[in-house]
C-alpha cells in the first residue's frame, strides 16, 4: 500500500468537527487534499481550519455550518462549496446521530423521522447533487455502522439508517460506474467518540445490557479513528479504482491490499449486504420454490 498524494484534489467532509470526520478531514490533509468541511458548531469547524492552515498554509480549507437535519441542507452544502472550488474529487458522508435509543415502540416519531434524515437522507441528497457534479468521475464514501449487517435492539432509527445507506451506495455504485464514480461504505469499528458516551449515559435500561457492556469494553479498547481514516484515505485513493460497491470493515477486513482483488470484487458479491439461506450455514432443508 503506498502513500497516496491528494495535492490539489478537494474532499468534502461532513460530521468534521470532531470525532471520526475529524480524524478523515486531517488524513486527506496531511496527504495534501483541499478541504470543505460541514458540521453543526461554526466554532469547532472555525478553530480546526485555523489550526491546519497554521500547519500547511499553501493548502485550502473551506467550512460551512449547516444541520443536516434541515431538508435542503445538501442545497446549502453545495451553492457553498462552488464558490470554494469548482472541482469535487471525494465526498465523505460521516455525519451521524444515535437518534432515539430505547424499544422501538415507545421511540419518539419525530427523533425517529430526524435521525433518518440526519444518517440517510442527507448523505443520500448530497450523494445525487455530487452525482450530477462529477462527472469526470470521483469517489464517495459513506460511513455506516452498527446495525447495517446485524439487528441492533433499541438503536432502530440508527440501524435502519445505516442498513438503507449500505444498499443506497451498492445501487449507486451500479449506476454511476460508467461515470468513474466510485462509491463504498466503511464500517469504522467502535470508537471512543461521544457516539458511545451517550450509549453509556443512556444506561443498561434503556441500551441493553448487552450494548451498555460493549460502550464500557469500547471505552478501554477501541479501533482508534486514525485507523478507519486511513481506510478512507486507501479506498478514495486511484490505487483502488476497481473497489467499488463495498462495505468494508476497518476493524475487521484485511484491507491493506485489497486493490489487489478488484476483479475478484467484481465478479461477486464480497463485502455486500446479502440474505442469508440455508446453505451458507451448511443446512440442506430441501424443498421446492413455487417457481
Ligand atoms: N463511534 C462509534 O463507535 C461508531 C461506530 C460505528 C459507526 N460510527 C459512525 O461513524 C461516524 C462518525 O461518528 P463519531 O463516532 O465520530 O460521532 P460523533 O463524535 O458524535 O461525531 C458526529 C459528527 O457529526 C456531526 N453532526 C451530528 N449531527 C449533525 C447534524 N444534524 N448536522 C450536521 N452535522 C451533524 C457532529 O458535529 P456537530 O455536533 O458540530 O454538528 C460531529 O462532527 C458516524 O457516521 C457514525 O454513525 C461510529
Amino acid at each position: 500500500m503506498s502513500r497516496p498524494s491528494f495535492a490539489s484534489r478537494t474532499v468534502l467532509v461532513t460530521g468534521a468537527s470532531r470525532g471520526l470526520g475529524l480524524s478523515i478531514a486531517e488524513a486527506f490533509w496531511e496527504r495534501g487534499a483541499d478541504l470543505f468541511l460541514v458540521a453543526r458548531c461554526e466554532d469547532a469547524l472555525a478553530a480546526i481550519a485555523s489550526r491546519l492552515l497554521q500547519q500547511c498554509p499553501t493548502q485550502r480549507i473551506g467550512f460551512l455550518s449547516v444541520d443536516l437535519s434541515n431538508k435542503g441542507a445538501a442545497e446549502r452544502i453545495f451553492a457553498q462549496l462552488r464558490d470554494f472550488t469548482d472541482r469535487l474529487d471525494v465526498v465523505v458522508n460521516n455525519a451521524a446521530i444515535l437518534g432515539p435509543i430505547g424499544p422501538f415502540s415507545t421511540n419518539d416519531w419525530a427523533a425517529w423521522e430526524n435521525t433518518l434524515q440526519v444518517n440517510f437522507l442527507a448523505p443520500a441528497a448530497i450523494c445525487q447533487v455530487t452525482v450530477s457534479w462529477m462527472q469526470a468521475g470521483g469517489v464517495i464514501l459513506n460511513i455506516s455502522g452498527g446495525g447495517a449487517t446485524a439487528p441492533r435492539p433499541f438503536f432502530s432509527a440508527y440501524s435502519a439508517a445505516k442498513a438503507a445507506l449500505v444498499r443506497l451506495s451498492e445501487t449507486l455504485a451500479s449506476e454511476v460506474k460508467p461515470l468513474g464514480i466510485r462509491v463504498n461504505c466503511i464500517a469504522p469499528g467502535a470508537m471512543n467518540t461521544q457516539m458511545n458516551t451517550a450509549v453509556l449515559l443512556a444506561g443498561p435500561d434503556l441500551v441493553g445490557e448487552i450494548e451498555h457492556r460493549k460502550a464500557i469494553e469500547h471505552g478501554k479498547v477501541v479501533t482508534p479513528p486514525e485507523v478507519p481514516a486511513e481506510l478512507a484515505v486507501y479506498l478514495a485513493s486511484d490505487e483502488c479504482s476497481a473497489v467499488t460497491g463495498r462495505l468494508i470493515s476497518a476493524e475487521w477486513d484485511p484491507w491493506r491490499n485489497l486493490h489487489s482483488r478488484g476483479q475478484e470484487l467484481e465478479e461477486s458479491d464480497i463485502y455486500t449486504l446479502r440474505r442469508i439461506v440455508p446453505e451458507d450455514r451448511g443446512f440442506e432443508w430441501g424443498g421446492e420454490a413455487p417457481q
